[in-house]
């Protein structure tokens, strides 16, 4: 309920700044109270009027208020907010939030500010596709600033492509969902979930390895957060941010993912194990660099521990394990008897295509369970199958 929550809102220089004045409207309907802060090029956009009229507050832009000369002070309104959304936040004040640096009252504030804080990214899609915006939107979730990803469509500059500030009524739904998760068994649940590949070295410099991006297993922890559980994530070697708010180890190899969950498995309730982890391992590791003076190489490869065998063997009755399939053929049966061999409580079917599975955003997927029951999604975005995922596990598992 956003009832009487404080909600601070920054506005920088974008087009979709002319969106924000029924972002507040939304906000003031559901009887929150709203205080704007634009940047000077946010005034290029939308007016401070307008803002200052549907949010019952003027709408601060500078240290000083030009009429009376007090100082808008930034400490006190970071200390007001009970959440700070920046939206829309383009790629100067995102870089300048990463740097520290605090030359207008947006970024001062946000400096000072306690409470959680959001950006809803907008921008040209090749901008939003720039190393360096990449970077920094990584550096801040690690940071624990949330991200209310952009969406795709038609731009500003007449490209299509992604990069459109989400809805206003995305932005207002992310805010009620925080303060008002639904109820669900996920709650304080401990949570064990792996993400990512695993990488078996041959030498000091190379190893066998997948294309996994870690991305699903991710989405699933950022997922369990919001509904309120502790999460552990145990990552492979993924480019990928893992959530700020989770406990998190990083491992390499499928023996070091088997260890780190073995420990962590004792203390949780359940494992949901995305992990793409890689089947066999070179027998052992050269221990310099293999030169490549023959015409064939070979390597013996031995079979790494199955991880979620190990643990789902030893589960008690409160705890259960949960798989992942990804099978190119007899999808169903194969993961019908993964389910079986693996002693799981339920496995997720992964489906293969151009839009879905590894390296990309969007996935298929069918979820099988122990009793025989089986659900299909549609292909959505990996956040969304996350939802998919853990709404349907909440109601399988737990009920
Ligand atoms: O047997 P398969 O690799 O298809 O099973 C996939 C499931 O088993 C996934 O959940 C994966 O994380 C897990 N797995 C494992 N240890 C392995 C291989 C796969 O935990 N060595």
């Amino acid at each position: 309920m956003l009832k009487h929550k404080k909600i601070l809102i920054g506005v920088t220089g974008g087009i979709a700044a002319y969106k924000l004045p029924l972002f507040v409207r939304l906000l003031k309907k559901a009887g929150a109270q709203v205080q704007v802060i634009c940047t000077p090029s946010a005034l290029q956009f939308v007016t401070a009027e307008t803002l200052s009229v549907v949010s019952e507050n003027p709408t601060l832009v500078h240290f000083f208020d030009e009429k009376t000369g007090m100082w808008n002070h930034h400490v006190e309104l970071g200390l007001w907010a009970d959440a700070f959304i920046i939206a829309p936040c383009g790629a100067n004040t995102i870089a300048k939030m990463v740097q520290g640096e605090c030359n207008n009252l947006l970024l001062t504030t946000y400096l000072s500010a306690r409470c959680p804080v959001w950006i809803a990214p907008a921008m040209d899609l090749d901008m939003f596709l720039q190393p360096s915006v990449v970077q920094n939107i990584e550096t801040l979730k690690s940071r624990g600033v949330y991200v209310i990803d952009a969406e795709s469509g038609q731009l500003a500059s007449g490209l299509e492509g992604k990069g459109r500030m989400a809805e206003p009524e995305t932005l207002f739904n992310t805010l009620e969902y925080f303060f008002n998760p639904p109820n669900t068994h996920w709650k304080h649940k401990n949570i064990l979930v792996t993400a990512g590949p695993t990488f078996e070295s041959i030498d000091p410099v190379r190893f066998i390895g997948n294309h996994s991006s870690g991305k699903m297993g991710i989405c699933i922890a950022e997922r369990l957060i919001q509904l309120g559980a502790n999460v552990h994530i145990v990552l492979g070697p993924s480019h990928e941010t893992p959530p700020a708010n989770c406990k998190f180890t990083r491992v390499t190899s499928a023996q070091d993912m088997l260890e780190a969950c073995e420990t962590a498995f004792e203390y949780s309730d359940g494992l949901i194990m995305a992990a793409a982890v890689a089947d066999y391992r070179p027998k052992t590791i050269h221990p310099s660099k293999i030169k490549k003076d023959d015409a064939e190489l070979t390597i013996e490869l031995v079979k790494n521990p199955d991880i979620l065998k190990t643990l789902s063997l030893k589960k008690t009755e409160k705890q259960f394990c949960v798989g992942f399939a990804l099978e190119t053929n007899n999808q169903e049966e194969y993961a019908r008897k993964k389910l079986n061999e693996k002693n799981l409580d339920a496995i997720i079917l992964n489906s293969v295509s151009s839009q879905t599975g590894f390296q990309t955003d969007t996935n298929q997927v069918t979820i099988f369970d122990k009793s025989g029951k089986h659900i299909d999604s549609t292909i959505q975005s990996k956040e969304e199958i996350a939802v998919f995922i853990l709404d349907t596990l909440n109601s399988w598992i737990f009920e």
